[in-house]
Protein backbone atom coordinates (compact mmCIF):
# COMPACT_ATOMS: atom_id res chain seq x y z
CA UNK A 1 0.00 0.00 0.00
CA UNK A 2 1.08 3.54 -0.87
CA UNK A 3 1.94 5.50 1.89
CA UNK A 4 -0.03 8.69 2.66
CA UNK A 5 2.89 10.64 3.59
CA UNK A 6 6.05 11.00 2.73
CA UNK A 7 8.08 11.07 6.50
CA UNK A 8 5.44 7.74 6.71
CA UNK A 9 7.48 4.24 6.15
CA UNK A 10 3.68 2.49 6.73
CA UNK A 11 0.82 2.69 8.35
CA UNK A 12 0.80 0.33 11.51
CA UNK A 13 -2.83 1.47 12.64
CA UNK A 14 -5.61 3.03 10.11
CA UNK A 15 -8.00 5.65 10.84
CA UNK A 16 -10.78 3.64 10.99
CA UNK A 17 -9.45 1.00 13.10
CA UNK A 18 -8.41 3.74 15.57
CA UNK A 19 -11.86 5.00 15.76
CA UNK A 20 -13.69 1.44 16.10
CA UNK A 21 -10.85 0.72 18.82
CA UNK A 22 -11.61 3.91 20.52
CA UNK A 23 -15.44 2.95 20.53
CA UNK A 24 -15.23 -0.33 21.85
CA UNK A 25 -12.83 0.85 24.77
CA UNK A 26 -15.63 4.36 25.46
CA UNK A 27 -17.78 1.88 25.64
CA UNK A 28 -16.03 -0.86 28.23
CA UNK A 29 -15.26 2.15 30.46
CA UNK A 30 -18.80 3.00 30.49
CA UNK A 31 -20.06 -1.00 31.66
CA UNK A 32 -17.24 -0.59 34.08
CA UNK A 33 -18.32 2.74 35.71
CA UNK A 34 -21.75 2.05 35.43
CA UNK A 35 -23.71 4.37 38.28
CA UNK A 36 -20.60 6.31 38.96
CA UNK A 37 -19.08 9.72 37.68
CA UNK A 38 -15.34 10.07 36.27
CA UNK A 39 -12.69 12.18 35.92
CA UNK A 40 -10.74 11.65 33.33
CA UNK A 41 -7.27 12.79 32.99
CA UNK A 42 -5.61 13.76 29.88
CA UNK A 43 -2.01 13.87 29.87
CA UNK A 44 -0.66 16.43 27.73
CA UNK A 45 0.33 16.76 24.88
CA UNK A 46 -0.22 13.55 23.17
CA UNK A 47 -3.46 12.40 24.65
CA UNK A 48 -5.57 14.90 23.12
CA UNK A 49 -6.52 13.32 20.27
CA UNK A 50 -7.10 10.30 21.68
CA UNK A 51 -8.77 12.14 25.07
CA UNK A 52 -11.52 14.11 22.64
CA UNK A 53 -12.40 10.82 20.90
CA UNK A 54 -12.67 8.68 24.08
CA UNK A 55 -15.04 11.27 26.15
CA UNK A 56 -17.58 11.30 23.83
CA UNK A 57 -17.59 7.48 23.92
CA UNK A 58 -18.88 7.44 27.80
CA UNK A 59 -22.45 7.50 28.43
CA UNK A 60 -21.46 8.58 31.99
CA UNK A 61 -21.27 11.82 34.12
CA UNK A 62 -17.38 13.15 33.39
CA UNK A 63 -15.26 15.61 33.96
CA UNK A 64 -12.11 16.37 32.06
CA UNK A 65 -8.94 17.34 33.67
CA UNK A 66 -5.55 17.98 32.05
CA UNK A 67 -2.47 17.35 33.06
CA UNK A 68 1.06 19.46 30.93
CA UNK A 69 3.89 17.32 32.03
CA UNK A 70 7.66 17.39 30.83
CA UNK A 71 10.27 14.53 30.59
CA UNK A 72 13.67 15.71 31.64
CA UNK A 73 16.75 14.42 29.81
CA UNK A 74 17.34 13.16 26.02
CA UNK A 75 14.60 14.58 23.86
CA UNK A 76 13.69 11.11 22.08
CA UNK A 77 13.65 9.20 25.93
CA UNK A 78 11.96 9.42 29.01
CA UNK A 79 13.89 9.82 31.58
CA UNK A 80 11.14 9.07 34.05
CA UNK A 81 11.92 12.59 36.05
CA UNK A 82 8.65 14.67 35.06
CA UNK A 83 8.36 18.42 35.50
CA UNK A 84 4.77 19.24 35.73
CA UNK A 85 3.61 22.51 33.87
CA UNK A 86 0.43 21.99 34.40
CA UNK A 87 -1.38 20.56 37.63
CA UNK A 88 -5.05 19.40 37.48
CA UNK A 89 -7.37 22.17 38.20
CA UNK A 90 -9.50 20.00 40.72
CA UNK A 91 -9.10 18.19 43.87
CA UNK A 92 -9.66 14.36 42.85
CA UNK A 93 -10.24 12.86 46.49
CA UNK A 94 -12.71 10.23 46.73
CA UNK A 95 -13.33 10.85 42.57
CA UNK A 96 -12.80 7.50 40.46
CA UNK A 97 -9.90 8.56 38.31
CA UNK A 98 -8.76 7.57 35.23
CA UNK A 99 -5.54 8.41 33.00
CA UNK A 100 -5.61 8.95 29.59
CA UNK A 101 -2.38 8.49 27.87
CA UNK A 102 -1.32 8.13 24.29
CA UNK A 103 1.82 6.16 24.63
CA UNK A 104 3.19 4.04 27.54
CA UNK A 105 6.65 3.30 26.07
CA UNK A 106 9.32 2.53 28.97
CA UNK A 107 6.23 3.16 31.16
CA UNK A 108 8.47 5.66 33.81
CA UNK A 109 6.05 8.44 33.07
CA UNK A 110 2.89 6.59 33.82
CA UNK A 111 4.98 5.47 36.66
CA UNK A 112 5.70 8.48 38.90
CA UNK A 113 1.85 9.49 37.84
CA UNK A 114 -0.18 6.76 39.39
CA UNK A 115 2.49 7.45 42.62
CA UNK A 116 1.12 11.25 42.67
CA UNK A 117 -2.18 11.15 41.80
CA UNK A 118 -2.79 7.79 44.53
CA UNK A 119 -1.21 10.49 46.97
CA UNK A 120 -4.09 12.74 46.35
CA UNK A 121 -6.65 9.80 47.74
CA UNK A 122 -8.96 9.18 44.83
CA UNK A 123 -11.66 6.87 44.89
CA UNK A 124 -9.92 4.45 42.58
CA UNK A 125 -7.20 5.19 40.00
CA UNK A 126 -7.08 3.48 36.47
CA UNK A 127 -5.37 3.74 32.90
CA UNK A 128 -6.56 4.43 29.97
CA UNK A 129 -3.93 4.16 26.90
CA UNK A 130 -4.14 4.09 23.43
CA UNK A 131 -1.01 2.79 22.28
CA UNK A 132 1.68 0.36 24.67
CA UNK A 133 4.99 -1.16 23.36
CA UNK A 134 5.24 -3.57 25.89
CA UNK A 135 8.62 -4.26 24.38
CA UNK A 136 9.80 -1.43 25.86
CA UNK A 137 8.48 -1.09 29.89
CA UNK A 138 11.53 -0.90 32.00
CA UNK A 139 8.62 -0.58 35.13
CA UNK A 140 5.98 -2.77 35.82
CA UNK A 141 2.86 -0.65 35.18
CA UNK A 142 -0.78 -1.71 35.40
CA UNK A 143 -2.69 -0.87 32.46
CA UNK A 144 -6.65 -0.87 32.74
CA UNK A 145 -7.26 -0.61 29.56
CA UNK A 146 -5.43 -0.37 26.32
CA UNK A 147 -6.10 0.27 22.84
CA UNK A 148 -2.74 -1.34 20.76
CA UNK A 149 0.03 -2.77 21.34
CA UNK A 150 2.95 -1.50 19.46
CA UNK A 151 6.30 -2.75 17.99
CA UNK A 152 9.24 -1.05 19.56
CA UNK A 153 9.47 0.84 16.35
CA UNK A 154 9.32 4.47 15.82
CA UNK A 155 5.89 5.47 15.41
CA UNK A 156 4.06 8.79 15.24
CA UNK A 157 0.57 10.06 14.15
CA UNK A 158 -2.87 10.43 15.95
CA UNK A 159 -1.10 12.20 19.09
CA UNK A 160 2.12 10.68 18.64
CA UNK A 161 4.92 12.83 17.70
CA UNK A 162 8.32 13.58 16.89
CA UNK A 163 9.43 17.36 17.59
CA UNK A 164 5.80 18.00 17.99
CA UNK A 165 5.32 17.05 14.47
CA UNK A 166 3.26 14.51 13.33
CA UNK A 167 0.60 14.54 15.81
CA UNK A 168 -2.06 15.79 13.26
CA UNK A 169 -1.79 12.66 11.52
CA UNK A 170 -5.20 10.63 11.62
CA UNK A 171 -3.22 7.41 11.38
CA UNK A 172 -0.41 5.70 13.05
CA UNK A 173 2.44 5.25 11.10
CA UNK A 174 6.62 4.13 11.69
CA UNK A 175 8.30 7.39 10.96
CA UNK A 176 11.46 6.77 8.43
CA UNK A 177 14.52 6.06 10.24
CA UNK A 178 16.18 9.09 7.99
CA UNK A 179 13.97 11.33 9.88
CA UNK A 180 15.61 11.14 13.05
CA UNK A 181 18.96 9.22 12.39
CA UNK A 182 20.60 12.47 12.89
CA UNK A 183 18.56 12.34 16.65
CA UNK A 184 19.94 9.58 17.82
C1 LIG B 1 5.12 10.76 25.71
C2 LIG B 1 3.76 10.13 25.95
C3 LIG B 1 3.84 9.66 27.37
C4 LIG B 1 5.31 9.34 27.55
C5 LIG B 1 5.51 7.87 27.48
O1 LIG B 1 5.13 12.05 26.21
O2 LIG B 1 2.73 11.07 25.75
O3 LIG B 1 3.43 10.66 28.28
O4 LIG B 1 6.03 9.96 26.47
O5 LIG B 1 6.87 7.55 27.57
P1 LIG B 1 7.48 6.62 28.71
O6 LIG B 1 6.51 5.48 28.92
O7 LIG B 1 8.79 6.17 28.13
O8 LIG B 1 7.65 7.45 29.95
P2 LIG B 1 6.27 13.12 25.88
O9 LIG B 1 7.12 13.33 27.10
O10 LIG B 1 6.95 12.74 24.61
O11 LIG B 1 5.41 14.42 25.68
P3 LIG B 1 4.19 14.67 24.67
O12 LIG B 1 2.99 13.92 25.20
O13 LIG B 1 4.01 16.14 24.72
O14 LIG B 1 4.61 14.15 23.33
Amino acid sequence: MKSPHPDIERVLIPTHEIQTRIAQLGKQITQDYKGESLVLVCVLKGAFLFMADLCRHIDLPVNTEFMAISSYGHATKSSGVVRILKDLNECIEDRNVLIVEDIVDTGLTLSYLVDLLATRHPRSLKVCTLCSKPQCHQREVKIDYCGFELPSEFAVGYGLDFKDFYRNLPFIGILKPIMYENDL
